[in-house]
């Protein structure tokens, strides 16, 4: 399942994309915003809490630049939130660090180019063998630094 998100920043972005899971035959979920102002990270930990109930669950988040509400989502532990700036990074933050929320910036990114961003990180697979010692090197970091 896909877990949706955005700020007002991010609202027509998401709405685009939306269409675009729509039309691709993704199983997705809103989870606000509708429009009016809200706090981004109330949405990054909305979607989190989510995409956190199974591993096959996804995130997408969008705010005004795609910041904010990606250095909320990653003060989460266990998620990997990568603010995608083009075709490329995306592709390789699934392959390369499992990322498993993608972060758009709705006032700073064409949707044309988000979408096709979305498109294939969705279709990638994470490619394991030395970036999964390295995503391990992450979680003890966050396990680590998770002083309550
Ligand atoms: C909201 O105005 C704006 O600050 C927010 O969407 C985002 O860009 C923050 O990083």
């Amino acid at each position: 399942m896909i877990y949706i998100g955005c700020d007002h920043g991010g609202y027509e972005m998401k709405l685009a994309l939306i269409a675009y899971l729509k039309d691709s035959g993704f199983e997705y979920e809103d989870m606000g915003c509708g429009g009016e102002p809200v706090d981004y990270p109330d949405i990054a930990e909305a979607v989190c809490a989510k995409v956190l109930e199974s591993p096959d669950n996804k995130g997408v988040l969008i705010c005004g630049t795609g910041i904010g509400i990606s250095i909320a989502a990653n003060k989460i532990p266990g998620i990997r939130a990568a603010l995608a700036y083009d075709y490329y990074s995306a592709k390789y933050t699934k392959l390369h660090n499992d990322s498993n929320v993608i972060c758009f910036g709705g006032r700073t990114m064409g949707i044309g180019s988000v979408t096709e961003s979305l498109d294939v990180w969705l279709h990638t697979e994470f490619m394991g063998g030395r970036h999964k010692t390295r995503i391990d090197k992450i979680s003890a970091l966050e396990a680590k630094n998770n002083v309550q």
